[in-house]
């Protein structure tokens, strides 16, 4: 394992990432982590990420020194990597510049670090400070004109670079990074979606023993994952309970009971609860009574059929890396409280399983393919708990809801058609409750108005509104039109998050 702790950089999760992409397991976590606590993780090596501090501030995030005397190799980046050349000695500057550039630097090729590369190369070089002179214990092992660019301990296995090897900008950055885990740090390089798997399987076996888990599937990548990994590890021995509200997407729920029941003979119950969501909603506008009743509604449903079944010691989660990240590393950003189907419900005695917990998505997409999951399941869009709940805005009914469901397939089938689907971070059909005047085979109509909702983002939390090419807008327009009842008229939302949301409610 290699431990990454973090110094504010906003590069930190890529970093992470990256190591594991290079076969190694690591993991983030904040700064403050005590030297026991590292010890009790005992990594292979650590690596310091960079910061958006600079040496002068008053409040930098400051590097524990102990740390150089752990007998484990250490790599300090951008911020780090001055921090620490100061803390032995060395002499800092402060520039009058922030942010990065790319940089030819002339490297040391002889040194651990650089071994295998070419003596010029370019990097991503953090501006805010430079080293004036290293520290007295260190070499310098590059330079970028005659700038300190990277030092290493003369005795140790600790490196600083200035330069952030994480990021595709160094043309070198992963055979620098490579160079580190496997010749510095030791490590075997055996981190796969395979090898997780297994060892998970393993381990999901030896604390579930012969009791029983409950698993609430909601179809979303996160939770079939957890589903499918739980199966394999412990097959009938989990149950799985799918919720249908009323309120998912065409052919939503057939397809998750067709490949989790059929395909991978799960133990699954879908529970038929429509009718019980549209009375509970029925009557209320307002988009956070809306959300809350369905969010309640979930819970109690599921709580009424995990009273039935019995007998469950484990409720299994889809927890994901990021959510940990969220909420434990220098705090949180969440913009609304979101229900999320996966995961609920708080108050049951339940012990809590979370296999991936340890994962970021696109790692849970790769273990979704390992285990056979269709790849339109572990490529699918995010889709909120409240479902389509909170895209018919204000009263939910039957109707309205038929609308909707009808002009968001046409979307999904068209921007699978135009090859958009894995581009498009999300997209989907909004009806916003207005009716306009049209006309159709020479008729009046007074119809419903389709909104379309596209966007570009990274995890939801701000998002660029997707550019979908002219022609296939005009398609789904036309389509929307002629082949969806009662709708007469189709907008284009082009607002980015913020100041909107992506939902619409
Ligand atoms: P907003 O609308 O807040 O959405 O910009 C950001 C992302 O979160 C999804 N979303 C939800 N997901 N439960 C969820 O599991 C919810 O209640 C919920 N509300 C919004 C939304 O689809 C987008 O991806």
């Amino acid at each position: 394992l290699i431990l990454v702790l973090d110094y504010g950089s906003q590069y930190s999760q890529v970093l992470t990432r990256g190591i594991r992409d290079l076969g190694v397991y690591s993991e983030l976590h904040p700064h403050r982590l005590t030297i026991d606590e590292i010890k009790k993780i005992n990594p292979k090596g650590i690596v310091l990420s960079g910061g958006q501090r600079s040496v002068f501030d008053q409040e930098k995030p400051l590097i524990n020194e102990a740390i150089f005397d752990l007998d484990i190799p250490v790599l300090a980046l951008g911020y780090s990597a001055l921090e620490m050349n100061q803390l032995f000695g060395g002499v800092v500057t402060e520039s009058d510049e922030s942010g990065y550039l790319e940089a030819e630097i002339q490297a040391a090729t002889k040194t651990p670090l650089f071994a295998s590369t070419e003596a010029m190369q370019t990097v991503w070089l953090s501006k805010t400070d430079q080293i004036e002179t290293v520290a007295d214990q260190f070499v310098v092992t590059a330079t970028k004109d005659s700038q300190i660019v990277a030092i290493q301990h003369q005795d140790k296995a600790i490196f600083g670079l200035q330069f952030h090897p994480e990021m595709a900008q160094t043309t070198n950055g992963q055979a620098i990074l490579k160079n580190f885990l496997y010749e510095v740090c030791d490590c075997q390089g055996s981190w796969t979606a395979a090898y997780y798997v297994k060892h998970e399987v393993e381990k999901i076996r030896q604390t579930v023993g012969n009791r029983k888990v409950l698993c609430a599937l909601s179809g979303g990548v996160d939770s079939s994952v957890v589903a499918a990994l739980v199966h394999k590890a412990i097959g009938d021995q989990l149950t799985c309970i799918f919720v249908d509200h009323g309120l998912l997407r065409k052919n939503e729920g057939d397809t998750v009971m067709k490949t989790f029941k059929d395909d991978f003979n799960m133990n699954i119950i879908r529970i038929d609860a429509e009718e019980r969501f549209l009375s509970k909603l029925a009557g209320v506008s307002d988009p956070e009574q809306k959300r809350k009743i369905i969010g309640n509604e979930f819970i109690y449903v599921f709580d009424d059929e995990a009273d039935r079944l019995k007998d469950m010691d484990f409720l299994a989660q889809g927890t994901i890396y990021s959510d940990v990240i969220e909420s434990g590393v220098d705090g949180g950003k969440m913009v609304k409280s979101h229900h999320n189907v996966g995961g609920l419900p708080e108050d049951m005695q339940f012990e809590l399983l979370e296999p991936l917990k340890s994962l970021f998505k696109d790692e849970v997409r790769a273990v979704g393919i390992e285990l056979g999951i269709p790849e339109e399941i572990v490529w699918r869009q995010p889709f909120p708990g409240p479902g389509l709940g909170i895209r018919v805005l204000g009263e939910v009914t039957k109707e309205k809801l038929e609308i909707v469901r009808e002009a968001d397939a046409i979307l999904r089938e068209e921007i699978a058609a135009a090859g958009l689907d894995r581009d498009i971070w999300q997209y989907f059909a909004v009806l916003p409750g207005i009716q306009s005047v049209g006309v159709k085979d020479g008729e009046r109509t007074y119809d419903h108005t389709v909104g379309i909702r596209a966007v570009h983002s990274v995890d939801g939390m701000t998002s660029d509104w997707a550019r979908i090419p002219w022609d296939v807008l005009e398609k789904i327009s036309r389509r929307m039109t002629s082949e969806v009842d009662q709708v007469n008229r189709v907008v284009y939302d082009v607002t980015s998050k913020p100041p909107s949301t992506i939902e619409w409610e």
